[in-house]
């Protein structure tokens, strides 16, 4: 089932090397994916590659995403200004099944600076693998989706000090 899923990858500068390492994983497992870039270690603003990849998601044109920064904290804050992005920071491979099982989560973020390669991609593969539990994880999704709605976005102000 998961290999048939359609991932749209991208980092950034801090984020390069261990894309490159999750990539070649996925390409020998079999995986569908899109290399957003970046295509090496020159500095470049993760929020551009962020908004990249969590639009393609958001429009359907691939299932999930993986986005790697120095942290993994910045590409994910920026993923998740998008409406139905649901990106998850996972240094773990208890929190990556959680945030499939319980979140739904659509992006996986890690910090290439925080994490080695070995366990990254343990973290990858679980999160791959693992379907969302549904059942009353589903009403909080949509509590979620009802947020993005009534308080997303440049709607009023409600958010701004
Ligand atoms: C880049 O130096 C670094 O700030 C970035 O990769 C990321 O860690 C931001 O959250």
């Amino acid at each position: 089932m998961a290999v048939g899923l359609r991932l749209a990858v991208g980092c950034d500068h801090g984020g390069f090397k261990l894309k490159e390492e999750i990539i070649k994983m996925l390409q020998d497992k079999g995986y569908e994916f899109k290399d957003f870039g970046t295509f090496s270690e020159v500095s470049v603003d993760y929020p551009d590659i962020a908004l990249e990849v969590a639009r393609a998601v958001q429009d359907g044109t691939y299932d999930r995403g993986i986005l790697i920064c120095g942290t993994g904290v910045g590409i994910g804050i920026a993923a998740n200004k998008l409406a139905g992005i649901r990106a998850a920071l996972c240094h773990d491979t208890f929190t990556a099944r959680a945030s499939r099982e319980h979140n739904d989560a659509n992006i996986l973020t890690m910090g290439e600076r925080v994490i080695g390669p070995g366990l990254a991609k343990d973290v990858v593969n679980i999160w791959l693998e693992t379907d969302f539990a549904g059942g009353r994880h589903t009403r909080r999704i949509e509590k979620i989706a009802g947020i993005e709605k009534e308080y997303g976005g440049d709607r009023g102000g409600k958010h701004r000090g």
